[in-house]
């Protein structure tokens, strides 16, 4: 990550996480001077940054390992769901939780959730501090806030892996937020003067990220409905693709799962389809990425970013292959999560860079 840092972050000027508890808990906010706590709001978006990427990656490791990705003998012991036991809403923090699967993965996910929620509402209410010297839109501060609350919501009221749409939620909802923080620290650590990044490649850079946000859409859908164990081969799937009305089942953001007798999700054709739609789209994300790589090559200031972009690109595929070809072990597609939000904070880098800002960033 650190080749799309800001080249200009004046790193001395972080201050220690003291600082960061001292704006949570509210203490010395109206004496603190102007810089310092502008330096605050800058550890708590950087240590927010960090405290995300580990919780998507963690997150995406216990969903994936409860459901038995990778799981032996594949795929007959994938997808065994027990809604029944998800009802009972145990947690992992209680004494029965103990018992639960995963139970280290889970206890880390939750205690670096609870504190990247306090320090997510420290940003909020510094931004708001702020005023008009705030360096982003109070959209971005405000969409990061509501996005930590629809996912605590949906963590607390709706533990359940047999909804595709909720997972997707929580799924979507983690790098959503990875990435709006990700733009309001660049925002407020780098003043925009838009430099040597003509206008003129906004929209290839603003279409790179949406293409990487629908290949991550469609990967989490298409791992949200069990899809992978139909198609073991790279390019071969059980059942027959493209039958009339698969297309609409596969895409309906509706759909429901169907479990068989024993809880299993029972293999309908629609999930082939939904898995090569997400191998295929990942060849057309990667050749625009191959070319938005070479448009933009001869801007030098972008150089640490389209190197990053371009490990992210390449080894992106590769991992994707090496995936499927060993049977999709646990810990490579969590690997898969690590490298999609790699990609996003790499488009998301060049989208800032790419926009000039709005206001000027509150000084130094
Ligand atoms: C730009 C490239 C790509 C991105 C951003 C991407 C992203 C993702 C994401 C976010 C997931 C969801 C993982 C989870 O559920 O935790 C996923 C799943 C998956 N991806 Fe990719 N992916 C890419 C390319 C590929 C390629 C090239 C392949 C294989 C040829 C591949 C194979 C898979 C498989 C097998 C799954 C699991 C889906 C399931 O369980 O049905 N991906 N991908």
């Amino acid at each position: 990550m650190c080749g799309v840092i800001p080249a200009s972050v004046p790193v001395g000027s972080f201050p220690g996480p003291g600082g960061a508890i001292r704006i949570l808990l509210g203490l010395r906010l109206q004496a603190s001077s102007q810089p310092e706590e502008s330096a605050i709001y800058r550890s708590l978006i950087s240590l927010s940054i960090v405290l995300t990427l580990l919780t998507v990656v963690l997150s995406a490791y216990i969903r994936l390992a409860e459901v038995g990705i990778g799981c032996e003998p594949w795929p007959d012991c994938y997808a065994r769901l027990d809604p029944a036991a998800e009802q009972r809403g145990i947690t992992v923090l209680s004494e029965q939780g103990r018992e639960m699967a995963h139970y280290g993965a889970r206890v880390a996910h939750r205690y670096i959730a609870s504190v990247l929620g306090l320090f997510i509402l420290g940003i909020f209410i510094s931004a708001l501090r702020q005023g008009h010297k705030r360096s982003a839109s109070v959209w971005v501060p405000l969409g990061i806030f509501a996005i930590t609350v629809f996912l605590s919501l949906l963590g607390y009221y709706t533990p359940t892996r047999s909804n595709p749409l909720i997972t997707m939620g929580n799924l979507l909802g983690g790098m959503v937020l990875l990435a709006l923080l990700w733009w309001l620290l660049q925002r407020e650590v780098e003043a925009r003067t838009g430099a040597g990044v003509p206008a003129r490649l906004r929209l290839p850079v603003t279409a790179a990220l949406v293409l990487v946000l629908v290949q991550i859409t469609l990967g989490g859908w298409s791992s949200a409905n069990y899809a992978s164990g139909n198609c073991p081969g790279l390019v071969s799937c059980q059942g027959d693709l493209l039958a009339a009305g698969n297309v609409g089942d596969a895409f309906n953001p509706q759909r429901t799962i169907t479990l068989d007798a024993t809880g299993k999700v029972v293999a309908e054709d629609a999930l082939g389809l939904m898995s090569m739609a997400h191998r295929l789209t990942a060849l057309l994300t990667a050749a625009y990425l191959a070319w938005l790589v070479r448009r933009l090559r001869p801007q030098p200031q972008l150089r640490a970013t389209l190197v990053f972009l371009s490990v992210c690109s390449i080894g992106q595929i590769l991992l994707g292959l090496a995936t499927v070809l060993s049977g999709i072990p646990l810990w490579l597609l969590t690997l898969h999560n690590a490298l999609a939000a790699g990609l996003l904070l790499a488009c998301v880098n060049l989208l800032h860079r790419a926009t000039p800002a709005a206001a000027a960033p509150p000084p130094r």
